[in-house]
């Protein structure tokens, strides 16, 4: 059966480190609205223009703007049996245009909790592959070949808006615009909430058993 879940938490929380897993593990696609436009930024496209500036200074970027995205890529030829959405929906309006795109499709809704304080101390050691994104943590998570992805060899980098100041931007827009659009989803059939103050694996276990019970 196509499952379209839905990723949610606080930036940090490790929404990317578990989309990934989940995706390999369930053999569907991980659609991050924050990878799409790190990847507009980098090739220079108006799109990514217009997001860089807005991104680097830990804003959301224009609700329409994202919604065009989401909308042109789950409507590519690799998702007839789902997928997993990473960083959107956002905003109440995005949740809203979601499920209009969707039209009654049932969403799988993860969210996953994790203190502020933590989310500093994870953002501000986040390494990130410069050619996948896979993801690392100087302390947490290194790779096995330090500075350098052990998976395919590219340099680890930290991005723009990994630094101090912008992560707590980044925490106080959560709470003003985020945190609404989660208590809309609580009360919906399919949300989950999981503690994400435990180790990635233990996470993950219990992720899985969610999308294999739903
Ligand atoms: P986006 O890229 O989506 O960033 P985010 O939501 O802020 O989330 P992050 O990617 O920072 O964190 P994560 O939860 O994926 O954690 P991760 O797995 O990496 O968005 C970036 C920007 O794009 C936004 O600020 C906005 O400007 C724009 N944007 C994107 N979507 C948008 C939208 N829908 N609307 C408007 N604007 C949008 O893990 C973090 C670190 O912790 C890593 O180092 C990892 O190794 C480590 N870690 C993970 N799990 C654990 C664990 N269990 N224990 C210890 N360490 C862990």
């Amino acid at each position: 059966m196509s499952k379209v879940v839905v990723m949610l938490g606080p930036p940090g929380s490790g929404k990317g480190t578990q989309a990934k897993r989940l995706a390999v593990r369930f053999g569907i696609p991980h659609i991050s609205t924050g990878d799409m436009l790190r990847e507009a930024v980098a090739r220079g496209t108006d799109l990514g223009k217009q997001a860089k500036s807005i991104m680097e200074a830990g804003k959301l970027v224009p609700d329409e703007m994202v919604d065009g995205i989401v909308k042109e890529r789950v409507a590519r030829p690799d998702t007839p049996n789902g997928y997993i959405l990473d960083g959107y929906p956002r905003t109440i309006k995005q949740a809203e245009f979601l499920e209009a795109l969707l039209n009654g499709q049932k969403m799988i809704v993860l969210d996953i909790e994790v203190e502020d304080d933590e989310v500093v101390r994870r953002l501000s050691g986040r390494r990130t592959c410069q050619a996948l994104g896979h993801i690392f943590h100087v302390d947490f998570n290194r790779s096995a070949r330090g500075d350098v992805c052990d998976k395919d060899g590219s340099p680890l980098i930290q991005r723009a808006d990994d630094k101090e100041e912008v992560i707590r931007k980044r925490l106080a827009v959560y709470h003003r615009d985020t945190a609404p659009m989660v208590d809309y989803f609580r009360t919906k059939p399919g949300f989950h909430r999981v503690a994400g103050d435990r180790s990635p694996d233990k996470v993950f276990g219990d992720l899985q058993r969610i999308i294999e019970e739903e």
